[in-house]
């Protein structure tokens, strides 16, 4: 039998006169003529399963696994005149696939997404791109923000990551002498629908994970689910005891059975209308079993939608399925500092200001201010997905998500489906398709099937079952931009205690919203045994 040719001594010879091409001309690059784009540091060549250690304020990684790629780095001017800046790398892999991939940020960090770029950009062969999207600084850090550092501001809102994928695909084009043939996003939360609706030329097929498109709204909900449950000493909170073991347990017994199956998931919280109340302490009842009133009144606030005094839709609310997450998220002991942040750095700047001086009034100031036009809510996206730029969008979000309700992914899904009914001939089935995934949280982990390709899986030890478009929602996109298959459904994995160096617990269907998941027969841990059904 004849040996691979990386086997042959003149295989090898030639393995390594590549290598050494290769790194050579990645030390040698250097973007030219590219206005406001310059080097930050000499480019450095990382052959394959070299040690890859990187990190910043935001994200790092430390593996020895990837393929070669020559990382880059680079510094973009965002507005000259004030000399604002945004970090960004494009990390190029020596076997690449004609493809870019930007990946996206969360909350209001703060730092290149290295991680991702490491875990989900470069062994799929895609040339990367991620911004640090103008400051440094961790997610819940805003203190660049202020006082009225609208650069810095502008850059986090869309700015940075609007220039870096301009400035990412020349690089790529002029690494590799030949432009990209397509340019994809993957991010989950701070996000990037604004591309979506102002720069359809940007990409060509993104998905966006729970995207906090609604910033303004956003903020001001994460304060109001705040205020139901703080400060600790009121009789109001909640222990983290009582929404483990008391909540948790009451919300399954209500709601588990509904899709079919008692596994300690629901499958679709929108069929589960919980009723706190049968909590309710009775006489000499002790009282770390049952709630108090004011208890009940907080729970019913947290689990609706939230509404103005005058009736104006602000926000979504927590779904049942979550309890477990929920005292980490929103209502537990510690205040949401992001949320803080916005408000104090960027709205009222006023470093004094707390949770308690929230009110309706200022919730109107920040939707006039929208401080870096971070806010993308309009449901006109035909300039991506119509016949000019035939642009593909997935969406997807945890039903258990402890930071920003799967309502608002609801809410602009239906939103665009509305719109572009009433005001035009197309089929939102044919470029825009949301996922659900019981169980999951924000982004990843929970009790739940949460491995299916997304931001912040593999990189947290959840990796696809594989990188096909069944398992693999970037595999999926890239299917769908370029042979016109769309996806119906993805098959997730669950990890035992969320890590795949337990194995594999159990894998299940993700089904296209607004369709559910019932358990039908056979084998719970097989996705086999369930359907994605109309009805729920
Ligand atoms: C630099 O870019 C400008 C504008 O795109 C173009 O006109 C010019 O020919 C370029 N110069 C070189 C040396 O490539
Ligand atoms: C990666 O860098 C960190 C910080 O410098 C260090 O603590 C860690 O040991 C490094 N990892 C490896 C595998 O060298
Ligand atoms: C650029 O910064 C200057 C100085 O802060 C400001 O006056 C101007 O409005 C900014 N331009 C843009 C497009 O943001
Ligand atoms: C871009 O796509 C064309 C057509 O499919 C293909 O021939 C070419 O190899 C691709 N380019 C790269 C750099 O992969
Ligand atoms: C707070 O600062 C931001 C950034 O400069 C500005 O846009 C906003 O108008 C300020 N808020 C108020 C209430 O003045
Ligand atoms: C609302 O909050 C703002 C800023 O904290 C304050 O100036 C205003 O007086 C408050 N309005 C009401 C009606 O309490
Ligand atoms: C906020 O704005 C809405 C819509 O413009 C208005 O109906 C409402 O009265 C305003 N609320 C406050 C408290 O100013
Ligand atoms: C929707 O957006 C497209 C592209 O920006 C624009 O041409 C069109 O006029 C918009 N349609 C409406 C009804 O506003
Ligand atoms: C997933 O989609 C495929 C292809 O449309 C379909 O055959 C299959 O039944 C779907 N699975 C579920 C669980 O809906």
């Amino acid at each position: 039998m004849p040996l691979p040719a990386h086997l042959t001594l003149l295989g090898f010879a030639a393995a390594v006169v590549a290598m050494r091409d290769s790194r050579s001309a990645c030390s040698a690059f250097e973007p030219t003529n590219i206005t406001n784009v310059a080097l930050t540091n000499p480019p450095t060549y990382f052959p394959a399963n070299a040690l890859v250690n990187i990190s910043n304020e935001y994200s790092s990684i430390d593996v020895s696994s990837l393929p070669a790629f020559c990382r880059v780095e680079l510094t973009i001017t965002t507005n000259t005149t004030a000399g604002s800046f945004a970090l960004t790398e494009v990390w190029l892999p020596d076997d690449w696939n004609g493809r870019v991939l930007t990946v996206g940020n969360g909350g209001l960090a703060g730092g290149v997404t290295v991680a991702e770029l490491g875990h989900v950009a470069v062994p799929q062969g895609f040339a990367g791109i991620s911004t640090n999207t103008g400051h440094d600084g961790d997610t819940d850090d805003g203190t660049w923000a202020g006082p009225h550092n609208d650069n810095a501001i502008a850059d986090w809102g869309w700015r940075a990551l609007h220039l870096s994928v301009i400035a990412g695909k020349e690089v790529v084009q002029q690494y590799y002498s030949t432009p990209a043939n397509k340019s994809y996003y993957l991010g989950c939360s701070t996000g990037t629908l604004k591309e979506v609706q102002d720069f359809p030329e940007d990409f060509d097929g993104v998905i966006v994970g729970s995207p906090a498109n609604w910033q303004t709204h956003l903020q001001a909900w994460s304060i109001h689910m705040n205020l139901n449950t703080e400060p600790s000493t009121s009789p109001h909170f909640m222990t983290e005891d009582t929404w483990n073991n008391v909540l948790a347990p009451e919300v399954m017994r209500q709601c588990d059975s509904l899709d079919g199956l008692v596994d300690g998931i629901i499958n679709d919280p929108r069929n589960c209308a919980f009723r706190p109340e049968t909590l309710t302490c009775r006489p000499g009842q002790d009282a770390s079993t049952c709630l108090t009133p004011d208890q009940i009144s907080a729970l019913q606030r947290i689990y609706a939608p939230y509404y103005e005094a005058d009736q104006t839709y602000i926000f979504g609310g927590y779904y049942p399925g979550g309890e477990t997450e929920y005292y980490h998220g929103l209502v537990g002991k510690t205040q949401f500092k992001i949320g803080k942040a916005y408000f104090q750095f960027m709205v009222t700047n006023d470093t004094d200001w707390t949770i308690h001086d929230y009110n309706a009034t200022l919730l109107n100031l920040t939707d006039e201010l929208d401080v870096g036009q971070s806010n993308a809510i309009n449901p006109n996206i035909t300039g991506y997905v119509g016949p000019q730029h035939n642009g593909k969008l997935i969406q997807y979000v945890g039903w258990a998500d402890q930071l920003i309700s799967p309502g608002n992914s609801i809410y602009y899904y239906e939103t665009v489906h509305q719109w572009t009914r009433a005001n035009t001939n197309l089929d939102i089935d044919d470029f825009y398709r949301l996922f659900t995934v019981p169980g999951m949280n924000h982004c990843h982990g929970g009790f739940a099937a949460n491995a299916f390709g997304g931001v912040e899986q593999a990189s947290n030890n959840n990796p696809p079952l594989s990188f096909d478009p069944q398992h693999n929602v970037l595999a999926a996109i890239v299917q769908w931009v370029e042979d016109g298959i769309a996806p119906d459904n993805f098959t997730a994995a669950n990890y035992n205690s969320n890590d795949v160096a337990n194995g594999v617990g159990f894998t299940r269907p993700l089904c296209r919203y607004p369709s559910t998941l019932k358990y039908q027969s056979g084998d719970p841990n097989d996705a086999t045994s369930f359907e994605c059904v109309s009805n729920f």
